[in-house]
């Protein structure tokens, strides 16, 4: 009987050491993402995708992840949405991270739903100190950026989609359609690179049809809770099960969907341990005839 009460103990242990594990240990991916219309500029950029944070905490001053990143020496880094959790009422640990980043390399921000559930004055609060900390937040809105060689090109940011006026996955795919509409109108005409950051992986062929090489998005926690075989179990609302985690090409645009630094409505992950990417872009190799 003790030995099975021992057993039994140790299986409770190891169960929730292997649970902490998967949410309180960040990994650090790379891939490397072959862009066939990609400058000579940019081949080789190295950029630092993070994504869901959730007001997870990597120790203090979310140390642990920054000395991650620090080490990666990303040349930008980039979050995409969800960055709190409106359930917690400090964003301490959230400006610490940011705070954090642009000391790395220069850091842009696009919202993600769970902003747009802070009451209107935090959320006020939120962006004020991250743009006085130096986080650039693109609110659908195109930065145009210059390569070491002149090479224009474009870093543009998706508006959120509210909850609070989007109810379902089809209202939101609606919301999200008149935003990428309202973006892909402000952009300049020409075939220069275009890099989308979006929370959402949701209309993903109209961003094809609006010409971005590039997609950085966030939003489904990869499924937060995986099985092998059978994949991912849960999927926050307004989720596109076509693109769940991972690289995917859709027409010819490449999207890539980080499952995020933190947790949502199920605090909980397994084989989905939390992470962030470290992109680096890439020309495929030119043929000599
Ligand atoms: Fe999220």
């Amino acid at each position: 009987m003790t030995l099975w009460l021992a057993a039994a103990a140790l299986a409770a242990l190891s169960g929730i050491l292997y649970l902490s594990w998967q949410s309180r240990c960040p990994q650090m991916l790379t891939l490397s993402v072959p862009l066939p219309d990609l400058p000579a500029a940019l081949d080789g950029l190295r950029i630092a995708h993070l994504s869901d944070l959730h007001s997870n905490c990597f120790g203090p001053r979310q140390e642990r992840l920054l000395a991650q990143v620090r080490t990666a020496a990303p040349d930008l880094i980039v979050f995409t949405g969800d960055l709190v959790d409106e359930r917690v009422r400090s964003l301490e640990g959230c400006l610490a991270l940011m705070q954090g980043l642009v000391q790395i390399a220069p850091t842009y921000y696009v919202q993600g739903n769970h902003e747009q559930r802070l009451e209107p004055g935090q959320l006020a609060v939120l962006l004020e100190k991250l743009q006085k900390a130096g986080v650039r937040c693109l609110d659908n809105e195109a930065l145009s950026l210059t390569a070491r060689d002149g090479t224009e090109w474009l870093l543009c940011g998706a508006a959120p989609v509210s909850c609070r006026t989007a109810r379902n996955t089809d209202s939101h795919a609606q919301a999200m359609e008149g935003n990428l509409r309202t973006l892909a109108q402000s952009l300049p005409s020409g075939d220069g690179f275009r890099l989308l950051l979006s929370h959402h992986p949701l209309c993903c062929a109209s961003m094809a049809r609006d010409g971005y090489d590039l997609v950085l998005c966030g939003h489904t926690h990869g499924g937060q809770c995986r099985l092998p075989i059978l994949g991912p179990l849960t999927l926050p609302g307004a989720s596109d099960r076509a693109y769940v985690k991972g690289l995917y090409s859709v027409g010819k645009t490449t999207l890539y969907v980080s499952s995020g630094l933190g947790n949502s409505h199920l605090p909980l992950r397994t084989f989905n341990r939390v992470s962030w990417t470290l992109l680096t872009l890439r020309r495929p190799p030119q043929s000599n005839t």
